[in-house]
């Protein structure tokens, strides 16, 4: 059976739409780094926007989620994976969502009743006791021992500090052969959480108080590798239909089997799948020191690093064989995957030069830094120099240490570890963290500015400049945009006084809904074309742009006020970038 297959199906037949995952990386978005659930790219139609294909949604959207990748390695954790959703846009709420979740598990997956227990949001000050759900689940034969109600660090979800929330109710299977308990208990871990569905119909504010949501929507999630692993009645995720490919490809390559290497199969395994994605995804992601690009590099070496202890001749393209098994296993539901292999091949390989490079420097150091040693412990001082210079992680400079019978100051390291984490997130803050908020308003103008700015390089560059990303905070806009030089400073004059004029000019921002290919026949500009719906929104300002998009916008420019290019500089091979800022 192909669950993900089964799943849209299923919600298809009940008057659900499937829409196509969202990129991995977010556009527009620049609280996140990575979509990191599927309500993510739905946020403006939760807090009430008109999503074109309609009330119900369904879709498989690729995730990442990046809380403590040292745990990578584990049975059941993995960085990429895709998660199953259905959405209610302010349309059917709890009684009809527990009910598909329980017909779907229980009708379609055949999952035993007996197996089944649940968990219910207790309330808080602000949001009373979820009763009614319990009923539901009662109603439907779930017993009262096996409906546990929980508070918030269990039964409250939000992607972040602040956004659309709610209480959720959280499905739970029964995974052992061990005699199934009669009460349902939360801390064994033989009952592992299925599935999550978020009743939305609050907002968060930043100042942390809450308001109701015009709408009540229904927001589940569905982990897919979990529930695979699950009904294939295996306890380490690994060793599911899923990974087999490429964990056998690891043996091969390593030449030693998963049994007894198991952690580091894992991390190669789960770090070059995500890898791929990272570096397939259309934003044209590479290695780098910051960012989306920190996350790839800090992943391939990290595999690097498990292939070297499991033996792996690192200085051949070993990686190769194993993402061409991921590539394969995704070509056809992707696009971007069959259509970037050549680029993610590319970018592992270099990135595996590029550390062997590193490490080898790194190994001179830690040479000559044993000659200078005044005793026998490598000082912390010592230790984040070989991690932030040479990028050597923690545990091979004590393995290194070790084989010459010497000692690392590790407290000393993590303490300086820490410090610099801090700092470096601050610039990025809570990015990690995963959350998205309502658009403020200075974004909304940035979002509309952006369109202006893709139409004015278009008529002053070239026609053939296409956005090839954007991304906007309160305080500027970023754009990258396809373009074979820099520009000239007549250029960018040219497009500053353009986009200035259409802003005083008063132009009316209006959408309309329409069949994908008419839109693209109609000449709106399309990013990505394969990650929209049939049904898609154009936004039309006056006659100078015309683009396929979600919004929000702005209802007329001259709310824009100033618009200034701070900025005009490289971002890849082929792709310009500019800040810019409304004053
Ligand atoms: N947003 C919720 C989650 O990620 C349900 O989809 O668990």
């Amino acid at each position: 059976m192909n669950l993900k297959e089964e799943f849209i199906k299923f919600f298809v037949a009940k008057g659900h739409v499937e829409i196509p995952s969202a990129p991995l990386i977010p556009e527009n978005d620049p609280t996140v780094l990575f979509n990191t659930a599927g309500m993510q790219p739905l946020v403006p139609y939760l807090l009430g926007e008109k999503h074109p294909l309609g009330k119900r949604l369904c879709d498989a959207q690729k995730c990442v989620r990046l809380t403590d990748l040292e745990s990578i390695g584990d049975k059941t954790h993995h960085t990429f994976f895709e998660m199953l959703g259905n959405w209610s846009l302010g349309d059917y709420f709890k009684k009809e969502s527990i009910g598909y979740s329980f017909e779907f598990l229980t009708k379609v997956l055949n999952i035993p009743i007996n197996r089944l227990a649940v968990t219910v949001f207790i309330g808080n000050d602000d949001i009373p006791k979820d009763d009614s759900s319990a009923k539901i689940w009662q109603d439907l034969g779930i017993p009262k021992e096996r409906i546990v109600y929980l508070g918030v660090e269990d039964n409250f979800w939000i992607a972040g500090d602040s956004g659309p929330c709610g209480g959720d109710t959280e499905i739970f299977y029964f995974r052992s052969n061990e005699e199934i308990p009669k009460a349902f208990d939360p801390n064994d871990d033989r009952w592992v959480e299925i599935w999550n569905n978020v009743f939305m119909e609050f907002y968060k504010n930043s100042d942390g108080s809450i308001r109701e949501l015009e709408q009540k929507n229904v927001d589940t999630g569905m982990g897919l590798e979990r529930i695979v692993a699950v009904l294939e009645n295996k306890d380490d995720n690994y060793m599911s239909s899923i990974w087999q490919q490429i964990i056998k490809k690891i043996e091969q390559i390593s030449d030693k089997s998963y049994n007894g290497n198991e952690f580091s199969m894992r991390v190669i395994a789960d770090h070059i799948r995500t890898s791929v994605f990272i570096s397939a995804d259309r934003a044209g992601i590479k290695p780098s020191n910051t960012d989306q690009g920190y996350i790839l590099r800090r992943l391939i070496r990290r595999a690097v690093r498990h292939a070297k202890k499991l033996g792996i001749d690192t200085s051949i393209n070993w990686m190769e064989p194993i993402a061409l098994e991921v590539i394969k296993k995704y070509e056809n539901d992707y696009e971007e995957i069959k259509d970037n292999k050549e680029v993610v091949l590319k970018v592992l390989e270099e990135e595996c030069k590029k550390f062997n490079k590193t490490l080898e420097k790194g190994l001179k150091e830690f040479d000559k830094l044993l000659n200078n040693l005044s005793n026998n412990v490598i000082d912390k001082d010592n230790a984040f120099k070989l991690y932030d210079t040479y990028g050597f992680p923690i545990e091979l400079t004590v393995e290194l240490a070790n084989e010459k019978g010497l000692m690392v100051d590790i407290a000393g390291f993590k303490e300086k570890f820490q410090l610099h984490q801090e700092l470096s997130r601050t610039a990025s803050a809570g990015k990690f963290k995963g959350g998205l908020m309502g658009h403020s308003d200075i974004e909304i103008k940035y979002h509309t500015a952006t369109h202006l700015l893709n139409a004015a390089l278009k008529l002053v560059v070239s026609k053939d400049v296409h956005q090839k990303g954007s991304n906007i905070n309160e305080e500027r806009m970023r754009f990258d945009f396809s373009c074979d030089h820099k520009l000239t400073d007549e250029e960018k004059n040219k497009v500053e006084a353009l986009v200035n004029e259409w802003i005083r000019a008063g132009l009316e921002v209006t959408s309309l809904e329409m069949n994908k290919e008419e839109a693209i026949k109609s000449g709106a500009e399309a990013m990505f074309i394969e990650k929209y719906a049939d049904i898609v929104t154009v936004y039309k300002i006056g006659d100078v742009s015309k683009e396929i998009c979600g919004g929000p916008h702005v209802n007329n420019t001259r709310e824009l006020g100033h618009f200034k290019i701070v900025k005009e500089e490289a971002s890849s091979s082929g792709v310009r970038r500019i800040k810019a800022i409304l004053e």
